[in-house]
């Protein structure tokens, strides 16, 4: 991810990897099951810098994901057929992200975040 390669990380790395299968998920599901006809979605990435006091805490990265039906939420569906392709993108975000969840975007949006730890740190 550009991004993310500009804040110093190695393009070809997890983190990078990890944020970019992230991203494609939560922005498929803007498309697919949050959209409003003529409004679009917005992506947003917040690094949060490691702490270097003790106990170090590595660098994070939220990146969030805001679509405008407020009222139809993200719904994690229970393991299926290994022949099912649909269903499986929570999973995923479930299991690469440190914390995922969704808030209210007033007035009739929501914003769908996950965040995961930058392992490595930008190479700077
Ligand atoms: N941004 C979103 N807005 C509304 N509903 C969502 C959103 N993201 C996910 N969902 C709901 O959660 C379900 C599970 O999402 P996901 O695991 O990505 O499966 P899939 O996209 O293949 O249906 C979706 O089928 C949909 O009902
Ligand atoms: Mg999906």
């Amino acid at each position: 991810m550009q991004q993310l390669a500009d804040w110093g990380w190695a393009r070809d790395g997890e983190a990078v990897k990890t944020a970019a299968l992230l991203v494609a998920e939560l922005a498929a599901n803007a498309v697919v099951h949050g959209r409003v006809a003529g409004r679009d979605f917005l992506l947003s990435l917040t690094v949060r810098p490691a702490t270097t006091a003790v106990p170090t805490v590595p660098a994070t990265l939220r990146i969030a994901v805001s679509d405008c039906r407020g009222k139809r939420l993200p719904t994690p569906v229970p393991a299926s057929r290994p022949t099912d392709e649909r269903g499986r993108g929570l999973l995923i975000v479930e299991t690469l992200a440190a914390h995922w969840g969704t808030e209210p975007r007033p007035p009739s949006g929501k914003t769908v975040w996950a965040e995961m730890v930058l392992e490595g740190g930008a190479a700077r």
